[in-house]
């Protein structure tokens, strides 16, 4: 039987003319190296293959900052990075803390909950992040096995300021600690040895500025241990770790693996290396930092406040009688521009991951905002938000 197709017209007839500028929380514009390297099959075992494999890993171990030689790639996005940790560490009879930010937080519940785990959760008393204190009190009462924790909670825009006290005292108390740092890696510090965390996972559209679909994942080696030893047989096929090390420690087997998305991240982690850790924190931190006092000399007012904001995508107040869709559809149709609403709340979010971060793509943000918002009735102060901007171009 013959196929026919509505039209027989190629991919790039569905495809905007003058590509989008993606500025929301994720994915993000990549490099060039990135794309081409994303175009690229090669055989997905084999010595070519092998010898990416190890250099990813050397890469990443320089990214999680992290001895471990547990790092794995998963074929899926962040959010199977956080399965595999999840169902890696529970089981029913064992007990997790879960500390709930927002959506992605509460994703770990959803997830130890459907592999019969015992959940609680700990929410912040308001707008704020969750306070040492407010583990301590749980911890000191019951006992658990595992404790989850976001560095960054995307949704709202919160950061977890407290992230390596509560790592520590999770230690203290015995618990494993498995951290979310899908938004994060990359642009700020996340020493994983030294804040003794026993799993990070991060997905490869957001702070490495490669692309979705492909996700990294530590393991410590004592977790890794762990995992290897536990005799509950694993609920997923696809990912379990020691599966997962057949093709990543061994260069077996496991599943026909990304093979686009690992040149993909090779490209990604390549370039993060070259511009060393340091030099990019300090590229996120002044970029995101312009993009806020921009914004606020414009005459918006920002979600979070600045003792725990989140610098890698930046939660801004919606203006009265604008409906954030419609804001969203017309900057893409008339600006070529992409931000990001959110789950429930009156906020619109900005990234500041990878690409993002770059005084031209932030000026776009910034024209592009006050064109959007005036076709609404709300006319900004783009002359005092692009002087602010241009004070901060300045400095570097
Ligand atoms: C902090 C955080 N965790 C998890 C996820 C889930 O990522 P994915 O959609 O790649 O599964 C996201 C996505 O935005 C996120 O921001």
């Amino acid at each position: 039987m013959k196929y026919l197709a509505p039209d027989s017209q190629d991919l790039s007839t569905l495809l905007p003319e003058i590509p989008v500028l993606l500025m929301g929380s994720g994915p993000v514009p990549v490099p060039h190296e990135v794309a081409k390297a994303n175009t690229i099959v090669i055989s997905h075992l084999g010595d070519t293959m092998k010898k990416v494999v190890s250099r990813v890993q050397l890469m990443a171990q320089y990214v999680f900052q992290t001895k471990t030689s547990k790092i794995f790639g998963i074929s899926g996005p962040s959010s199977a990075g956080m399965e595999m940790a999840v169902s890696s560490l529970l089981w029913p009879g064992r007990k997790v803390l879960v500390l709930n930010l927002g959506t992605f937080s509460a994703r770990f519940a959803e997830m130890a909950r459907s592999l019969g785990a015992e959940v609680q959760e700990i929410f912040p008393k308001g707008m704020a992040p969750i306070y040492v204190d407010q583990v301590k009190d749980i911890l000191e009462k019951e006992s658990f096995d595992v404790l989850t924790i976001v560095q960054g909670e995307t949704s709202c825009g919160v950061k977890n300021i407290y992230l390596q006290d509560i790592v520590a005292l999770a230690k203290n108390f015995g618990l494993l600690t498995i951290v979310d740092a899908v938004c994060t890696l990359s642009t700020m510090p996340l020493p994983m040895d030294e804040w003794g965390i026993d799993i990070v996972f991060v997905g490869g559209q957001k702070g490495l500025s490669a692309v979705p679909g492909i996700s990294l994942i530590a393991f410590s080696e004592s977790t890794f241990d762990f995992v290897s030893a536990r005799t509950q047989p694993m609920p997923h096929w696809c990912l379990d770790p020691r599966r997962a090390y057949k093709f990543w420690g061994l260069g077996e087997y496991h599943y026909t693996a990304p093979v686009t998305g690992i040149l993909a991240i090779h490209e990604g982690l390549r370039l993060i290396c070259e511009e060393t850790l340091e030099a990019r924190f300090e590229r996120h931190l002044k970029c995101s930092t312009t993009l806020q006092r921009s914004l606020e000399a414009m005459g918006f007012s920002l979600f979070t406040p600045e003792e725990f904001r989140l610098n890698s995508v930046v939660a801004i107040n919606n203006l009265p009688n604008v409906k954030t869709k419609e804001l969203i559809s017309l900057l893409i149709k008339e600006c070529h521009l992409e931000i990001s609403g959110a789950f429930g709340l009156d906020i619109i979010r900005v990234g500041q991951m990878g690409e993002q971060c770059r005084y031209e793509n932030i000026q776009r943000v910034l024209l592009g905002l006050a064109h959007g918002y005036s076709k609404f009735g709300h006319h900004l102060d783009l002359e005092s938000g692009l002087q602010v901007f241009n004070k901060f171009r300045s400095e570097g």
